[in-house]
């Protein structure tokens, strides 16, 4: 069935200009973006967003770089969206994404991985509401 995920393009690629480079690999990637919005994350909203991770090492530096600039928060529509899109994404670790992978193009760090993709259904629906609330 027809399923969505949930995406933000990170401050590294929205300053440098990769919005239109990262939105076109996920349309030719068969996605449909279903919601799309331009926004600037407060520190405390950013901590929200990645709460899950509040006790990892890297939190506050993670809250510090996604309140530093703007950020684009996207649903995506497609058979499989989940898994699809963490495949079109790569590995969190650029230095360990594929060839033809969204990071591999664009991720300068582990941090500034310019992509953001949901890793389960559960969280796609919770990060989608965070955003662009329930519909
Ligand atoms: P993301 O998939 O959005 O989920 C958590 C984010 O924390 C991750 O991408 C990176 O931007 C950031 N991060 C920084 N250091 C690490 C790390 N060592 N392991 C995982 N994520 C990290």
């Amino acid at each position: 069935a027809t399923n969505r995920t949930f995406t933000m393009i990170k401050p590294d690629a929205v300053q440098e200009s990769h919005i239109g480079g990262i939105l076109g690999m996920i349309e030719a990637g068969g996605f449909r973006i279903v919601e799309l919005q331009k926004i600037n994350l407060t520190a405390e909203r950013a901590g929200q967003f990645y709460a899950v991770h509040a006790e990892r090492p890297f939190y506050n530096d993670l809250v510090k770089y996604m309140s530093s600039g703007a950020i684009v928060a996207a649903v995506l529509e497609k058979d499989n969206a989940v898994a699809d899109f963490r495949t079109l994404i790569g590995a969190t670790n650029p230095a360990n994404a594929e060839e033809g992978t969204i990071r591999k193009k664009y991720a300068k760090s582990i941090e500034a991985n310019a992509v953001h993709g949901s890793d389960s259904d559960e969280n796609a629906q919770i990060e989608a509401d965070f955003f662009f609330g329930s519909k």
